[in-house]
C-alpha cells in the first residue's frame, strides 16, 4: 500500500508556546506514530528569514523548536524531521515553479495584499515600500516545500489555506505544461484542535505578544499563569467557564471528567486564585518530564543537529530523484539527450 504523505513546516522565528502545542505540535506528534502515514515535518528556516532579520533569533528558534518536538516524543523512526535549508533541491524547485507561476496569482496573496494595504493607509508614495521579493514569493517557496515530496495532505492553520490553494494551482500549471509530475496537495485544517486564548484573552499568538511558552522554568511558568487576565467577579460569585481563558486552557489538556468537575466549581463560585492554582498544577505535572528532556536537549545541540541531518538524508531520498525528473521534464538535462 502506498502510504499517505503528510507534510507541514514550522517557521523558525519564535519560542513554542501552549497554543502551538495544542494547535499543531500535539496532533503532529500523535500522527508521527501512525505507521499508515509518512509524516514530513520540517523547520522552515528559509521562510523565517523573510520576516526576521535577526540571525540569533532564527538560530535560537530552530534549536528550541527542534528540542521541543523531540522532547515531546516525536517518533523520528517514522517521521522525517529536517531543516528546509538542508534540502537544496527545494530551492531549485522553487525557481522552476517560479517560472510557471503567474505574477497575478502572487498579487492576490493575503500577506502581500495586507502589506500593500498598510502602505496605502500610511499614504506612502510607493505601495510596495519595504516589501521584499521574499515576501512576494513566499507562496512559491511554500509550494516547493510541499510539491518536493508530493505530499498528499498538509495540516495547517486557517491563515494558510490560501497558500495551499496556490500550491495546487502551481502544481496543476506545471503538470499541464510538462506532464504529470506533482500530486495536488490537500489542505487539512484542524477543526477539532483547540485554539487557546493568551494572557490578554485574545488568541494566543506571537504577533499579539500574549503567549505562554511551553517550557518555562517552573517558577516563571507559575508567574505567567497568574498573569492571565480574568474578570473581576469575587469568590463566591458564579462564573462562566465557557468564556474564560483559564478554563479554555485547562479544557485543552484535561479529560472530559476533569473538565466537568472544574465547570461545577465555576458555577459554585470558585476564586480566580484557586483556578489559577489548579491550572498551574495540572500543566506543571504534565510538562515536568518533557521540560527536563527539553532542557537536556537544548544543552546538547550537536545531538539535535545529528537528528536533523539524519532526517534530511532520508528526505533527500525523495527530493533528489524527483528534482532529477523535474529538471529533465523542463529540458535541463544531459546536453544533446533529446527525447
Ligand atoms: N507558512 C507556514 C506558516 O507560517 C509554514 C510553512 C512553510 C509550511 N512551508 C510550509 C506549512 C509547507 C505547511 C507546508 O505556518
Amino acid at each position: 500500500m502506498n502510504k499517505v504523505r503528510v507534510l507541514t513546516g514550522i517557521t523558525t522565528t519564535g519560542t513554542p508556546h501552549l497554543g502551538n502545542y495544542v494547535g499543531a505540535i500535539r496532533p503532529a506528534i500523535e500522527a508521527s506514530h501512525d505507521s499508515n502515514v509518512i509524516p514530513f515535518y520540517f523547520l522552515a528556516d528559509y521562510h523565517a528569514i523573510i520576516k526576521c532579520h535577526d540571525p540569533d533569533r532564527v538560530r535560537r528558534s530552530s534549536l528550541e523548536i527542534a528540542a521541543t518536538w523531540l522532547a515531546l516524543g516525536l517518533d523520528t523512526g517514522n517521521a522525517l524531521f529536517y531543516r528546509q535549508s538542508d534540502i537544496p533541491e527545494i530551492l531549485e524547485l522553487a525557481w522552476i515553479l517560479t517560472c510557471v507561476t503567474a505574477k497575478g496569482l502572487m498579487n492576490r496573496a493575503h500577506a502581500y495584499k495586507a502589506a500593500v494595504a498598510e502602505n496605502e493607509e500610511r499614504n506612502e508614495n510607493d505601495p510596495d515600500k519595504g516589501i521584499t521579493m521574499g515576501l512576494f514569493n513566499y507562496p512559491i517557496l511554500m509550494a516547493a516545500d510541499i510539491l518536493m515530496f508530493n505530499a498528499h495532505r498538509v495540516p495547517v492553520g486557517k491563515d494558510q489555506i490560501q497558500h495551499l490553494e496556490m500550491a495546487r494551482d502551481i502544481a496543476g500549471r506545471f503538470n499541464h505544461i510538462f506532464g504529470e509530475h506533482f500530486v495536488l496537495p490537500e489542505v487539512v485544517v484542524g477543526e477539532n484542535t483547540a485554539t487557546l486564548a493568551g494572557l490578554d484573552g485574545r488568541k494566543m499568538s506571537k504577533s499579539y505578544n500574549n503567549t505562554i511558552p511551553l517550557f518555562l522554568p517552573e517558577k516563571q511558568f507559575r508567574k505567567m499563569i497568574n498573569k492571565i487576565k480574568t474578570n473581576s467577579l469575587e469568590p463566591g460569585e458564579a462564573k462562566d467557564p465557557e468564556t474564560c481563558t483559564l478554563f479554555g486552557i485547562y479544557r485543552a489538556f484535561a479529560s472530559d471528567e476533569e473538565a466537568a468537575i472544574l465547570r461545577d466549581q465555576y458555577r459554585a463560585g470558585i476564586a480566580w486564585g484557586e483556578v489559577k492554582q489548579i491550572l498551574f498544577e495540572y500543566l506543571n505535572r504534565l510538562l515536568r518530564e518533557p521540560r527536563e528532556r527539553y532542557q537536556e536537549l537544548v544543552g546538547n545541540p550537536s545531538f539535535i543537529d545529528a537528528k536533523l541531518r539524519e532526517g534530511a538524508a532520508k528526505a533527500r531520498e525523495f527530493s533528489v530523484p524527483l528534482l532529477r525528473e523535474v529538471r529533465e521534464a523542463v529540458g535541463i538535462s544531459k546536453i544533446g539527450a533529446f527525447r
